[in-house]
């Protein structure tokens, strides 16, 4: 939620803006309701900002340029406090004469009694927002200490909450000084130019060296210099590491949306997620696992935490890594697990799953399973984010940066990713239930190749997505691992086309969802492959025939060869065959495409659906 962009050079000229208003189009997807700028120029700080997408400030700062200036500050919002209106949105100001601006994301949580004092001083606000609070705060010590690092230092210790903080100021025209608490800031380094931003979208079009900053940290960029220090004011020094993506990557690159060309990628997200894993005979190694072997041949109990489609694919990963190792796995939204009271101790491995790595659910929940005991493994797609550094260890996906809301290539990289932990885990343990890892692993490597076969398949999806623009109501059903994919198939739905969609598992139909079974009722079903264990397959071949005796318009997503699906199909949508554990990284891509197309057709923006933040950092 919400982006933050900084930017500082050497000449007084229209770059610093360029840079701060290309950063935020990059940055879009963290939030959209709003967005506004603050450059320092030669006659002070001037800010724009307007409510709506950045279009709309795009146009204000056409009707009216701001001056040259060599250093600027950029804001988009997901609004939390007050409402997505021009005079909420950010930049605020603070200290004498306004001269201090200030963009945030987060949520100041004691903002209601700071506010109190502020007000009882006389100091009056234009906004509703928890930000302003923090702008009046810094710009006041700014105008006691006549230090912007140090101004922000003395306020940060008493904000609680979780921030991002960037601020700028008249009398120092050259510096950007930037605070972070369970809030992302990256700092990216370049020659005579120094950038920050919510994460490296921000500024890879300019340099690929980034600076990785800790928890509580403030960082201070001139054009020529960066420094770190820690809230309690010690010195501190960034991690710096090299972006291994380019700006190509961050743009749509011929799509119609950043969706489609996600969608597009998703094979090479899952080879690039294997690559590296194994040695040449087949045995698994994991090289960013900070767990000993000890440690996870003595873990007794898995759980994942994880919100959205993140925990959709941790609820794959419960299917295999429970086949393959015996462990019991389960799955908590990362909301629920931390006041759920949960069971953990130190050989529970509590595994994380997020994309962004910035979740603040999933963040708050691996921050209580530390608390616990627990050992702690993330499963991310972002370099350097929060999660993966709060966490004992680390298994990236390498799905690339992931810009439009709804995920697509993540969730198949987080899949894969968990298939290698499981395999491992089985490997490590010796207790490689009926499947053998180098054979499964094998198999995997054969996916990619697959799953673009599905891609290639989609024009009947499409049709069907494009003749079913009005449809009201869509059902999803799937059994063992084609559950979760019900459910992100619904979810999908609901998140970009905003048609109520619901997933089930096909075995609770007749316990109750059979009753919203009428004529004509949509109703995707996942069918497992016909070689799935204890006849699974025949139990949602009987399901298809229930809802379709019922009236349903039965959509199936079946293997090549399965002919038991036939004679009670409205529509066949063929995935190639694969071992049944597998098949999810088959047999959700039409569902993906089904959303993507269905929200095209009622003309909807997909890649930026309403209400929605691709990076959810409050609570
Ligand atoms: C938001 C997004 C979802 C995403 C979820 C988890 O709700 O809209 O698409 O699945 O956050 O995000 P993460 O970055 O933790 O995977």
């Amino acid at each position: 939620m919400c982006g933050i962009v900084g930017y500082v050079g050497k000449t007084l000229d229209g770059k610093a803006q360029n840079v701060v208003m290309e950063g935020l189009a990059r940055l879009e997807y963290r939030g959209y309701d709003s967005a506004g700028i603050a450059l320092v120029t030669e006659s002070g700080v001037e800010t724009e900002k307007r409510a709506g997408k950045l279009e709309n400030l795009r146009s204000a700062l056409e009707a009216h340029p701001l001056h040259d200036s060599r250093t600027g500050i950029g804001h988009t919002r997901w609004a939390t406090h007050g409402g997505p209106t021009d005079g909420n949105a950010h930049p605020h100001r603070g200290g004498k004469g306004d001269k201090l601006a200030l963009i945030h994301n987060g949520i100041i949580e004691n903002f209601h009694s700071l506010k109190k004092e502020l007000l009882a001083e006389g100091v009056e606000f234009r906004s509703e927002t928890d930000t302003e609070v923090a702008a009046k705060l810094v710009g006041a010590e700014f105008d006691a200490v006549g230090d912007l690092t140090t101004a922000m230092r003395n306020v940060v210790n008493r904000l609680e909450g979780a921030f991002t903080l960037l601020a700028v100021h008249a009398d120092v025209p050259g510096v950007v000084v930037g605070a972070r608490r369970n809030s992302p800031l990256v700092v990216g380094l370049g020659e005579g130019e120094n950038f920050m931003g919510s994460d490296v979208a921000a500024f890879i079009g300019y340099t690929r060296h980034a600076l990785e900053l800790g928890q509580d940290q403030i960082v201070t960029i001139t054009p020529d210099s960066h420094s770190v220090i820690n809230f309690d004011g010690s010195p501190a020094e960034g991690k710096a590491y090299e972006v291994t993506w380019d700006a190509s990557a961050a743009e749509k690159g011929g799509y119609d949306s950043f969706m489609a060309k996600e969608i597009a990628e998703q094979p090479d997200a899952v080879a690039n997620t294997l690559l590296g894993r194994t040695k040449d005979d087949g045995e698994l190694v994991l090289d960013e696992l900070r767990i000993s072997e000890d440690q996870l041949r003595n873990v007794d109990r898995i759980t994942f935490v994880a919100c959205g489609t993140a925990a959709y694919s941790s609820l794959v990963a419960k299917y295999a890594i429970e086949h393959w190792t015996r462990i019991p796995v389960e799955v908590t939204l990362a909301h629920e697990f931390r006041y759920s009271d949960p069971i953990v101790d130190d050989r529970t491995l509590v595994v994380s799953v997020s994309q962004s790595g910035e979740t603040m659910d999933t963040l708050m929940a691996v921050k209580h399973a530390k608390e616990l005991g627990a050992l702690t493994l993330s499963i991310c797609n972002t370099q350097g984010s929060t999660i993966p550094r709060e966490s004992d260890a680390v298994l990236y996906t390498h799905a690339g940066p992931e810009v439009a809301v709804a995920s697509t290539k993540a969730f198949l990289a987080q899949i894969t990713a968990a298939y290698i932990l499981g395999l491992y885990l089985a490997q490590l343990r010796g207790e490689n239930y009926a499947d053998s890892a180098k054979v499964l692993m094998t198999e995997l490597r054969e996916m990619p190749a697959k799953i673009q076969d599905v891609l290639d398949r989609m024009d009947r999806v499409v049709e069907m997505a494009n003749f079913m623009a009005d449809t009201r109501s869509v059902l999803f059903l799937g059994r063992h691992v084609g559950f979760p994919i019900a459910l992100e198939g619904a979810l999908k739905l609901k998140e970009i086309a905003y048609i109520h969609a619901e997933g089930f598992a096909a075995g609770e139909l007749k316990h109750g969802p059979i009753a919203l079974i009428e004529p004509g009722q949509p109703v995707f079903i996942v069918v497992p492959s016909p070689d799935s264990p204890h006849e699974l397959h025949k139990k949602v071949v009987s399901n298809i025939q229930e809802i379709r005796a019922r009236g349903a318009r039965t959509l199936v997503i079946a293997h090549d060869g399965d002919e038991d699906v036939v004679p009670f199909a409205n529509e066949i949508i063929r995935v190639p065959q694969c071992s049944p554990m597998l098949a999810p990284l088959l047999t959700v891509v039409p569902l993906q495409v089904f959303a993507l197309h269905l929200a095209m057709a009622k003309g909807l923006d997909a890649d930026q659906p309403r209400n929605l933040a691709k990076s959810v950092t409050v609570e």
